[in-house]
């Protein structure tokens, strides 16, 4: 078949070289934006005067009609086209005859296919904050709904100080905040048309990049030709910023794989976000958690590919970019998919209340409380620490925890303990103590939740 650029050669390409050189298999993602993007660019060639506007018209035409062609499925796409932007242009021409061979006046695919870039990402970000903040309402929800619920809480896994069922599920949410906040900073710098820069240096017809922006809604220009061809990082900086979303799903899903295990008992995931064993019949398994912790690893690979291609890689465009595309299609596959099963899964899991109200007294996690008590009284913190680890340990030694104590056991170890001693490692109280901005007494998380449900409105 006839290349597009075929004028140069005598030669038909090898099949091999076609297919190895060809992207439109994953490329044709594309081709909403390809499209949008040629629209904007044959009106600017238009207005100012370097195509007649009767060509223009019939191109525009011709586009929307592959516009609606491609939201009814009725484009098909071609190897020997090699990627979607020729793809698109052998349809035109097809469609409408050699008027549209000027559409590609002042125009590279270097430039192109930037562009398309940048289109496609932009949207693709938008709906990821969206689903973030879906993610965060469902964190918030269940924050709100259990705030009488106490969960153990852990420093190197090891039973550290109870918090707040509601606590815990609102560090998921500042957490998840802050990914909102990177990619909202990332959208600044998707936000730049590349398109005018021709195939490096820009182009000898007097085109007007300003119009194409504010057709396009850009805030801003690629100043730089040679750079807006070359740029990638801000797929980069997507990919990093995904791989850090990823890094934070991960960390909850290994939670609640944990918390859902007859070991921990905190919560029962629901039946719609499990699977079964084909040979256990007594399984129920968190398969979406586990596969939400397993794809970060498929995330983190998309940025160390992205980063590796572009390592050393001279101005300005070379065809190693193409390599650009899967990690990019990718990535936003699987965080879209990750974060609506996430929101899914949180907000329909149930937390044992019951079994928690049993599995947070069975522990040493109110001992900072009695030695903050022996500071109160006047013993100096290094002496309170000393005296209460003696005391752990003499439960330890004897199978009790600190509340099953008698005052005189306790006198033994310091004669500073009085009965209120027992007020203050009651596992309420041992919680609603830390009553500091940000700790986990209830009326700061109650404060945290009702901020937290102000900011999720902006977003
Ligand atoms: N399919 C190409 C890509 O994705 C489009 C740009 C091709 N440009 C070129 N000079 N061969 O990068």
């Amino acid at each position: 078949m006839s290349k597009l650029w075929g004028g140069r050669f005598t030669k038909p390409t090898d099949q091999l070289v076609e297919e190895y050189t060809a992207s439109i298999g994953f490329d044709q993602r594309l081709a909403e934006d390809d499209l949008r993007g040629s629209i904007a660019h044959v009106k600017m060639l238009g207005a100012c005067g370097i195509l007649p506007l009767e060509d223009v018209e019939k191109i525009v035409a011709g586009l929307q009609l592959l516009q609606q062609k491609l939201a009814e499925g009725q484009l098909t796409f071609d190897v020997a086209h090699e990627d979607v932007h020729m793809n698109m242009e052998k349809h035109l021409l097809d469609l409408i005859g050699p008027v549209g061979g000027k559409l590609h006046t002042g125009r590279s695919r270097n430039d192109q296919v930037a562009l398309d870039m940048h289109l496609y990402l932009r949207r693709q970000v938008k709906e990821i904050i969206r689903l973030l903040a879906v993610l965060q309402d469902a964190c918030l929800s269940m924050a709100k709904s259990h705030i009488d619920v106490i969960i153990p809480g852990y420093t190197h896994l090891q039973r550290a100080q109870p918090v707040l069922f509601s606590h815990h599920m609102m560090a998921y949410f500042w957490m998840f905040g802050r990914d909102v906040e990177r990619l909202q900073d990332l959208v600044k710098r998707i936000d730049i048309l590349p398109l005018g820069a021709g195939a490096l240096a820009g182009t000898t017809f007097p085109i007007d990049r300003t119009r194409v922006a504010k057709e396009l809604g850009f805030a801003r220009i690629y100043e730089n030709s040679m750079d807006a061809v070359s740029d990638r990082d801000f797929i980069l900086e997507f990919l990093a910023n995904a791989a850090i979303l990823m890094m934070h799903m991960s960390r909850m899903c290994e939670e609640l794989v944990m918390w859902c295990s007859t070991e921990f008992g905190f919560v029962e995931l629901d039946d719609a976000y499990c699977t079964g064993s084909s040979i256990m019949p007594q399984k129920k398994n968190p398969d979406v958690a586990e596969l939400v912790r397993g794809k970060t690893g498929r995330v983190y690979g998309n940025l160390l590919g992205l980063l590796t291609v572009l390592k050393s890689l001279p101005l300005a465009y070379n065809k190693d970019l193409q390599e650009d595309k899967e990690g990019m299609f990718d990535t936003v596959d699987t965080l879209q998919g990750a974060l609506q099963l996430m929101a899914g899964m949180i907000g329909t899991m149930t937390v044992r209340k019951e079994r928690l109200q049993t599995v947070v007294k069975q522990d040493f996690s109110n001992a900072t409380d009695l030695a903050d008590y022996l500071v109160r009284k006047g013993l100096p913190f290094r002496q309170a620490h000393e005296v209460i680890g003696k005391l752990v340990l003499y439960c330890i030694q004897n199978g009790k925890f600190l509340a099953d104590l008698a005052l005189d056991e306790y006198k033994q170890l310091s004669p500073l303990f009085d009965a209120d001693c027992m007020d203050v490692i009651n596992i309420r109280t041992v919680v609603d103590a830390r009553n500091v901005l940000g700790g986990t007494a209830t009326p700061q998380v109650l404060a945290a939740i009702e901020k937290a449900a102000v900011l999720l409105k902006q977003t």
